[in-house]
């Protein structure tokens, strides 16, 4: 059995509980939030005990792992105090939005032995897997173009806009992560990047962007096109197209059901696409926290570490400067 302390009960951090308490080799032992009232819905509906400190959660002799999805900049502090504890670590992406605090944390946790796995949970959904694999195995032939389309169904509120650090940083940073998942070794290795902010008054306010587009390319030449919004009036547009000398694939919008109508006014009709990540996802981060415990308990290494997310920070830094100055970037990873 792995015990786990929980860091952050807020939106992800509820549904990461309700994955600890599920799972049959893993038991939800603390909760640690600020925010008492969140803490004890978790307490109460996984029947763990409430820490009163981010020491206590972390520091228990009876815990195994430390599952933080709290607020960003709470990570790279949290997974220094478990790495030096000895802890196991699941940390939700991104590990901060600043470089130097992540290059600090990769100094201060140097010679850990801890598994530390980052919560890019696209890696996991099958769909996209099986997307990835068709370039692994080259039933798409040679790859040549990459094209990710991530559409959020609507902005978030102007107080997460507020701490998130910025489009590219806080939500395509899942599409940098994507993209080198599906690359494989071949690294990216220049980005050039558009942003805007067309619709959102509240993006406009904190001086945020809501529309974005990217064009990158990898050292053997493929090139990657990347779109984003933070409004899609018909749901969470999550679409991948992987495209070689013998064909494509592509992982496509999901409804909830496979329910198709035909009437008198329609052909074809489906279900809308599911509304927002917690659904489309919902796979996606079983499967992750699953595979986490599997590396506990297997003392092997994570399928995506601090390195995939210090990665991923670099190409979304490197898109800002793009962004700023206009130009072509070139990419060190
Ligand atoms: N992988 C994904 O798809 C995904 C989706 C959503 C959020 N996230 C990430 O998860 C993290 C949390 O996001 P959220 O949407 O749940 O935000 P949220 O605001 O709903 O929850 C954050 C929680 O952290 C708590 N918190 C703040 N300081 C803390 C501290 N010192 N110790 C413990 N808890 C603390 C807050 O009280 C709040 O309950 C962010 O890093 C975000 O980028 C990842």
């Amino acid at each position: 059995m792995i015990n786990f302390s929980l860091m952050g009960a807020g939106r992800i951090g509820k549904m990461h509980a309700k994955f600890i308490a599920a799972h049959p080799k893993a038991k939800l032992k603390y909760i640690y939030d600020p925010n008492s009232q969140f803490a004890e819905e978790v307490a109460k509906s996984t029947s763990c005990s409430i820490a009163s400190s981010p020491e206590e959660a972390i520091n228990a002799d009876d815990v195994d792992a430390i599952l933080i999805a709290s607020a960003t900049p709470t990570h790279t502090q949290f997974i220094t105090m478990a790495a030096k504890a000895g802890k196991a670590v699941f940390c939700e992406k991104p590990i901060d939005l600043d470089i130097n605090k992540v290059n600090e944390c990769m100094e201060n946790i140097k010679g850990t032995k801890v598994p530390i796995q980052i919560g890019f949970n696209r890696r996991f959904d099958a769909s996209h897997k099986k997307a990835q694999q068709a370039r692994v195995k080259k039933e798409i032939g040679e790859l040549e173009m990459i094209v990710i389309t991530s559409r959020d169904p609507e902005p978030p509120g102007i107080d997460y806009l507020k701490a998130a650090g910025g489009f590219f940083r806080d939500t395509t940073i899942h599409d940098f992560d994507l993209t080198r998942f599906i690359l494989g070794d071949d690294p990216v290795v220049q980005i050039s990047a558009f942003g805007a902010a067309l619709f959102d008054k509240n993006s406009q306010h904190v001086k945020d962007l809501d529309t974005a587009m990217f064009i990158l390319k990898s050292k053997n030449g493929v090139l990657i096109h990347i779109n984003n919004s933070r409004r899609a009036v018909y749901g969470y547009d999550q679409r991948v197209e992987v495209f070689g000398s013998k064909g494509m694939v592509i992982s496509d919008n999901q409804t909830p059901t496979s329910l198709e109508r035909y009437t008198s006014s329609s052909t074809n009709e489906k279900e809308t696409i599911h509304f927002f990540f917690i659904e489309r996802y919902e796979q996606a981060y079983r499967d992750q926290f699953n595979e986490f415990v599997k590396c506990v308990e297997d003392k092997t290494k994570p399928l995506v570490g601090f390195e995939d997310g210090r990665n991923a920070l670099i190409i979304a830094n490197a898109a800002y400067e793009s962004f700023e100055s206009g130009k072509v970037i070139d990419i060190k990873l």
